[in-house]
């Protein structure tokens, strides 16, 4: 398949990242196209564990090339200590690192920003992860962001630092007090320089990739359920998680696009704010959380961890168009008595199987579910569909059937041997 999308079906965190390593291996170009430091991409590669936040994964697969596309926003800072760090782990860079140069950067003022406006929305607060994500995007639909490749261009990077600068004197008066703007011009104009033979123009080259009949694997971060308009608004990130990212953030002709692979997860899970309806605050949430190690790859957060939502997944499914799906985690549920599935809200007593897009609604909805006995059995070593125990089929299998598509890949550990593959294609 030339060009396959892997996007997140949920509020991320569904292990896209596993998935994308698996994936890696069969091809030749990796691209990342929205978010930013936002996201924590964990992955154990040849027994080591490796978190990325703007590379993508590919990039701990040494023939591949890796692409950071126009939509995502970039922390030049970040960029530099994430290749720093992989290049001490004996990860190389030269010629399979492009980085488009109409990415949008963020700097210290967004990240300060986005940190000042959690603390005035106090009890209202997102939940941001606190890098800058929204100040960034929003500084690009303002059309005063500055781009990668204005970091190669000292005099008209000044003007666009002291431009937003101005533009904000009041906001920013605590943070200029404390900040060395001169330093920030040359700390950036030095990363440019690091940079500079990283700086392309990525949709051209992304186009050339396909023309040349090579395998691209575009990499989402975040997930369709935190999409700026997909999502449960105002509780989301700032760009579009879901298909629509793919292409703007990358600049791939649609048509070009052959496969779509939704991620998701055995359950559901939730870090920041927001309603989450299948929340599971007792017991079974802990265990949840407890055994599959749920807590950010970025802020270490706790996630609030729930039961599968089917009305969720399958807006999702919709908005998407997914061709299959991997499911995650599978392992985090035996031991379990039973495994409960929502496949439906009911919101002032009205039936709802879809994910409603005003926030009010969200908040009031009462999930109904379905109840599935679970297993006991520990499934980590299993590589076989049918060596599954009989109710983790019947999990999966149900699933499928209300989604109706396709589970081609189950993973059941964090490591990449621990897939279970499944050619229903
Ligand atoms: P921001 O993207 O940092 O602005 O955060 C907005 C919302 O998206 C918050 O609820 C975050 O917790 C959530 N979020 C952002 N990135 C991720 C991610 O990679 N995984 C899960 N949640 C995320």
């Amino acid at each position: 398949m030339p060009s396959t999308v892997v996007l997140g079906a949920s509020w991320g965190d569904e292990g896209k990242a596993k998935i994308v390593d698996t994936l890696a291996e069969k091809m030749d170009v990796i691209v990342r196209f929205q978010g930013g430091c936002n996201a924590g991409h964990t992955v154990v590669h040849e027994d080591k564990k490796f978190v990325v936040h703007i590379i993508p994964v590919g990039i701990l697969h040494p023939q591949k090339i890796c692409i950071i596309g126009n939509g995502v926003v970039i922390n030049p800072y970040q960029l530099i200590a994430e290749i720093e760090d992989l290049q001490k782990q004996k990860i190389s860079f030269e010629n399979r690192l492009f980085i488009s140069s109409q990415a949008h950067i963020t700097l210290p003022i967004h990240t300060y920003l986005d940190e000042m406006n959690e603390k005035k929305r106090s009890k209202n607060a997102i939940g941001t992860t606190k890098s800058g994500i929204g100040p960034t995007y929003a500084e690009k639909s303002s059309r005063s962001g500055i781009r990668i490749s204005d970091l190669l261009d000292s005099k008209y990077l000044s003007a666009r630092i002291d431009n937003i600068i101005n533009s904000k004197k009041e906001l920013l008066s605590d943070w200029i007090d404390k900040n060395d703007v001169k330093k920030m011009k040359m700390d950036l104009i030095n990363i440019g320089k690091k940079i500079e033979k990283s700086i392309v123009d990525t949709p051209i080259l992304i186009n050339r990739f396909l023309d040349e009949n090579k395998d691209i694997l575009f990499e989402g971060a975040q997930g369709t359920l935190l999409d700026i308009d997909f999502g449960s608004y105002p509780f989301v990130t700032s760009s579009n998680a879901s298909i629509g990212g793919a292409i703007t953030g990358s600049g791939i002709n649609p048509k070009k696009i052959n496969k779509i692979i939704g991620v998701m997860k055995a359950y559901f899970t939730r870090v920041g704010n927001g309603p989450f309806p299948t929340e599971l605050k007792g017991k079974i949430g802990n265990f949840i959380r407890e055994k599959g190690q749920e807590f950010g790859a970025t802020t270490g957060r706790p996630r609030k961890c729930g039961w599968f939502d089917l009305a969720a997944t399958k807006y999702s499914s919709m908005i998407n168009g997914f061709d299959e799906i991997a499911l995650t985690k599978l392992d985090i549920y035996s031991g379990l008595k039973e495994i409960k599935i929502c496949t439906h809200y009911e919101i002032d007593g009205e039936k709802i199987d879809y994910f409603p897009n005003r926030i009010q609604q969200l908040e009031k909805a009462v999930p109904k579910f379905i109840s599935l006995p679970s297993w006991n059995e520990e499934i980590s070593d299993i590589r076989k569909y049918s060596n599954l125990p009989k109710n983790a089929k019947i999990f999966i299998e149900t699933l499928e059937k209300i989604i109706n598509l396709p589970i081609t890949i189950i993973s059941v550990g964090p490591e990449k041997n621990q897939t279970i593959f499944r050619n229903k294609n």
